[in-house]
């Protein structure tokens, strides 16, 4: 049973002859508390206790005298049956599949013969939450992954779905607890920035001109825009009332006269540049769709931050600003990146976990992440077996197995030159989609063949060529191949990417030319470098590839609640 690692009392030290446990702020009990005990429950029989939960399945059952209702309420994988007379509450209005109620009864041992070790029979109906079967848009028939993507605000109602979140919580949980054990200090990067930290150039924008374009547009079509003669007239308002000014004072008008003069200039001053904004904003969306341009380019400094910005695709750079003070960091937080990759493995936005380790070369860094991955697998094996359970039973036969292989054997480690060469002597037998050479960058395919069919376990491949990898990574002395580290792993390939970073100065300055980047937005990183470098290394999980190695789930969209990938950004 997933017990909560926070809980102040295990399950198993509970009682089995005390009362069952209430929840936290509410005063039901969770279904876990009851089914999840060693004894199934069966030593809880006559106690009353209230649950809540969704309908699994109903049945009317003795001639509609009474239903039985299988309730789920997401703290566990299994459902606690329930069973209500029809004098307690009219049951069509329980039974069909989705159904919310909210009830107090007795705990009861089944009838012998029954699966249930525990059930409860209902005494009053507290609250219920109907459900008009015909429409329900989560019919009982067994629905696929693929289904549920189009109703991704209900498909938290269904036991994969759930599982998969309680196993993405835990996930969490034990990602935190690992770097807090070790010392590691949680940094919260940003998530816009100015930076591309991969280089890549797959960044989302962020900008508001589009939409003040739209307002802009719309009103000037509500309230057309000036013209060059309405600008002009305006102009001449003004010189008229300044005019009239100056004349009052060179014939020693009265003060009163004066000021009064002085209020209308002022008024036509004020109208005039109204006129001229408007007359700005008018030219700016006849010439360029609203946008504003400067040198026939679109002119940032209009923008929110007065430059371009971007969503993040790594907390990397910013988190390193980090380790160069306080050591041992992480950062842990949505990523985005906007490549049209229609992968099983790819998605728009996805979540990273990223450590960076001042002092630490690359063999420290693969030993962190190898520590760091196997603590996952134990992870899930000691706090979410249940879920673990049902994802072999439903998904993928071989998970516990493969967790429990990962958390106890080492990774094997080769360099990028001997992943090659082992690849290379394949291609002899078999056949890859892309060719195999030094220097390319290993497919999809050569990962899963060196991990899933060559080891048949976690590798780490390292020594990349620096043509193939980020300016950031750390130069060999060959000077062709960089401190680069991938772990990768059956069912999913690359799983981590992480390196010793450049710490020269002069180094990566050079790196970043090379790789035709800009210098200006990197400078402050150059900056870690001119002051006080330290040697210091660090990765990023993919934590959507950690469940989908974990769970055997074929698509990456299936393990995020609210899956973004090309073309799909639902709720
Ligand atoms: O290898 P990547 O691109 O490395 C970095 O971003 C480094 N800045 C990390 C670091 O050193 N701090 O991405 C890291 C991991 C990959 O190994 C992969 O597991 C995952 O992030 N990943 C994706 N997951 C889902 N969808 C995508 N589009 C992903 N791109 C990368
Ligand atoms: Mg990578």
């Amino acid at each position: 049973m997933s017990v909560d690692p926070t809980s102040t009392t295990p399950i198993d030290q509970l009682s089995l002859n005390g009362a069952v446990e209430k929840a936290q702020f509410s005063q039901r009990v969770l279904i876990r508390s009851i089914l999840g005990r060693p004894d199934g429950g069966a030593r809880l029989a006559g106690q009353v206790v209230q649950i809540g939960g969704w309908v699994k399945t109903g049945r009317e059952q003795g001639k509609g005298s009474f239903a039985f209702l299988e309730i789920n309420d997401g703290s566990c994988p299994a459902n606690l049956q329930v069973m209500v007379d029809s004098d307690v509450h009219k049951l069509v209005d329980l039974v069909p599949t989705g159904t919310c109620v909210h009830v107090e009864g007795q705990l009861k041992e089944p009838p012998e013969g029954t699966k249930q070790k525990i059930e409860l029979r209902v005494q009053k109906v507290l609250d219920v939450g109907t459900v008009d079967a015909a429409k329900y848009p989560l019919p009982k028939t067994k629905l696929t992954l693929e289904f549920l993507r189009d109703v991704v605000h209900l498909r938290s109602r269904t036991n994969t779905i759930s599982a998969v979140a309680r196993i993405r919580n835990a996930l969490a949980y034990a990602t935190h607890t690992f770097f807090q054990k070790h010392g590691f200090l949680y940094v919260h990067t940003p998530i816009i920035t100015t930076s591309d930290c991969e280089g890549a150039g797959e960044m989302f924008q962020v900008t508001t001109l589009i939409s003040d374009a739209e307002k802009l547009e719309k009103d000037l079509k509500e309230n057309p825009a000036p013209s060059e003669a309405d600008v002009k007239a305006a102009e001449l308002l003004v010189k008229e009332k300044g005019d009239a000014v100056a004349q009052l004072k060179s014939a020693r008008a009265s003060k009163a006269e004066i000021s009064a003069a002085v209020a209308v200039l002022t008024k036509a001053k004020e109208n005039l540049a109204k006129v001229q904004e408007r007359f700005r904003l008018g030219e700016r969306c006849r010439l360029g769709a609203g946008l504003p341009k400067k040198d026939g380019k679109i002119d940032y400094s209009e923008d929110f931050f007065a430059r371009q910005a971007f969503l993040t695709v790594s907390g990397q750079l910013q988190v390193e600003t980090y380790a160069c003070a306080l050591s041992s960091v992480y950062t842990f937080g949505p990523t985005f990146r906007a490549e049209q990759s229609h992968t099983s493995r790819h998605l728009a936005e996805f979540w990273m976990v990223e450590p960076e380790i001042a002092f630490a070369d690359l063999q420290d860094n693969m030993n962190c992440a190898e520590a760091y991955v196997k603590f996952l697998c134990q992870w899930l094996l000691d706090y979410c077996f249940d879920d673990m359970e049902f994802m072999a039973k439903f998904i993928d036969k071989t998970c516990i197995d493969r967790l429990r292989m990962v958390a106890s054997s080492n990774f094997y480690r080769i360099s990028y030159t001997e992943a090659v060469s082992i690849l290379e002597e394949a291609s002899k037998e078999r056949k890859f989609d892309n060719k195999v050479e030094w220097g390319i960058d290993l497919a999809s395919e050569h990962e899963r063949y060196l991990t899933e069919e060559k080891f048949k376990a976690p590798v780490i491949v390292y020594n990349y060529p620096k043509g193939i990898k980020a300016f950031y990574m750390k130069l060999n002395e060959d000077k062709k191949t960089v401190a680069a580290m991938d772990v990768l792993v059956p069912k999913v390939g690359e799983l981590v990417g992480g390196s010793q970073r450049e710490e020269n100065y002069e180094i990566l300055r050079s790196r970043i030319l090379e790789m035709d980047l800009p210098l200006e937005p990197y400078e402050w990183y150059l900056d870690l470098r001119r002051y006080g470098t330290v040697k210091h290394s660090g990765f990023g999980l993919g934590f959507e590839r950690m469940i989908l190695f974990a769970t055997g789930i074929e698509n990456i969209r299936d393990v995020i609640p609210f899956p973004r990938y090309p073309g799909r950004a639902d709720l």
